[in-house]
């Protein structure tokens, strides 16, 4: 009876144990707001104090304006609005405001500039990078150049847009004479501040066709690529634009494994990747598991039977840790995964096979 009773008492005290401080630091505590307007905000990210990994400064931490229509979601410290987060891609998609120049008289030499707007956007300090994969730096309107520069005022990379005449268009899209051009970032890049320039009023060469407004932006290129065939805009406007962000704070998941209490890769089924942009790293699920690699058992098991467009299987299919099994049903074989994969138990065939089978070795005689 006694022993029972001390497991018990045993079991009790352990519960009730907290976690260690450092443990708990790399944990976000149960109850913290995770959805802002649309935007899903997994762990290491987090609104508020206490709900996100390391320094309040770190790009993990953000902000939900509710007074906003939609409620706003913003990187604390920096003020850019996120509009998406991926943990599987390890970016961010936020907004920026395009820079633009407009002129008194779109189309004479002498027009000079009635206003200027240069946006730029700074990511020093924080767990992002401008994604040089998947983010390009653009400009568009004529004539036009755009070009930017980093923290410390180095030109980093720039574009000349200019219009030939429309009856004199050359194919292609956005190669420099068609009104926009486009230039790639490079990797590592966290300052970027736009300068828009012109040329107008030097040569006739570069004013066909000429626009009110020339614009420069950073933008993601799958967007760009399906607005930019019309893209055709006026005003003022924002563009989305694709961060990489990693755990910063150990230069790679080698020395990251050495110091287990601040490891993110928290859950079982996770597994440690090389940041492919700057310093760190960053944690997925494994193959067969989803969710969230940065929280305990936050990696839970695909049940593939339920997906049947990813993961096909036209037999018995049942569900495995991290796999699944895909059989043909009973009295026919083949690849049940393929449609029309399998093939009935040809009973004859078997037969035939037998009596081969004996007929062969009788034929040596
Ligand atoms: C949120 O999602 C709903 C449904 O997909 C959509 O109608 C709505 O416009 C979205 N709101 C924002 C702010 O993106
Ligand atoms: C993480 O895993 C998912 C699914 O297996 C995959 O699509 C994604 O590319 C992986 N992410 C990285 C950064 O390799
Ligand atoms: C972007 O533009 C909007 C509207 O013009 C403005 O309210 C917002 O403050 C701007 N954002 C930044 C970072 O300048
Ligand atoms: C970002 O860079 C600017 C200028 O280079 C600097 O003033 C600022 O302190 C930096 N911010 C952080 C968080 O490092
Ligand atoms: C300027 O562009 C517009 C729209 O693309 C086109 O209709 C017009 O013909 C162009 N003008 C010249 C001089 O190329
Ligand atoms: C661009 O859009 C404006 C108004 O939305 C329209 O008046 C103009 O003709 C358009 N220009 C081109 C070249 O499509
Ligand atoms: C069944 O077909 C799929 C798709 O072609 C293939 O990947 C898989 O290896 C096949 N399985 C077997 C057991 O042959």
């Amino acid at each position: 009876m006694e022993v029972p009773w001390l497991l018990l008492c045993l079991a009790l005290s352990l519960s009730v144990v907290p976690p260690a401080a450092s443990q708990r630091q790399q944990q976000p505590p149960p109850g913290c707001r995770r959805r802002c307007g649309n935007v899903t905000v997994p762990y290491p990210f987090g609104i508020g104090a206490g709900c996100h990994r390391g320094s309040a400064a770190g790009g993990f931490r953000l902000r939900c304006d509710d007074a906003r229509r939609p409620p706003r979601l913003t990187v604390s410290g920096y003020g850019h609005e996120v509009a998406a987060i991926s943990l599987p891609a390890a970016e961010a998609t936020v907004l920026l405001n395009a820079s633009r120049a407009c002129y008194d008289r779109p189309g004479d030499p002498g027009g000079r500039v009635v206003s200027l707007r240069e946006q730029p956007m700074e990511l020093n300090g924080s767990a992002f990078l401008f994604s040089s994969m998947k983010s390009k730096f653009v400009s568009v309107g004529c004539p036009g150049v755009a070009y930017f520069t980093d923290g410390d005022g180095y030109y980093v990379t720039g574009c000349m847009s200019v219009c030939r005449p429309s009856e004199r268009a050359l194919p292609g899209s956005c190669r420099g004479d068609d009104g926009c051009c486009q230039s790639t970032i490079p990797l590592g890049l966290a300052s970027y501040r736009p300068h828009l320039g012109s040329f107008r009023g030097q040569e006739t060469t570069f004013l066909a066709n000429s626009t009110a407004c020339a614009y420069a932006f950073m933008v993601d290129a799958w967007w760009f690529w399906f607005a930019g065939s019309h893209f055709n805009r006026t005003g003022d406007f924002a563009v989305p634009v694709v961060l990489d962000w990693a755990i910063r704070d150990a230069p790679g998941c080698a020395a990251a494994q050495r110091e287990p209490d601040n490891y993110a890769c928290r859950s079982a089924h996770s597994v440690c990747l090389e940041s492919s942009n700057g310093p760190g790293y960053v944690c997925n699920c494994t193959d067969g598991y989803r969710g969230n690699p940065y929280v305990v058992d936050g990696c839970t098991d695909v049940d593939e039977c339920q997906h049947r467009d990813e993961f096909p299987c036209y037999g018995a299919c049942v569900n495995t840790p991290g796999s699944f099994t895909c059989t043909c049903p009973k009295g026919s074989s083949g690849n049940a995964t393929i449609l029309d994969g399998c093939r009935p138990d040809n009973k004859f065939s078997s037969a035939l096979k037998a009596v081969i089978g004996i007929a062969v070795p009788g034929m040596r005689f």
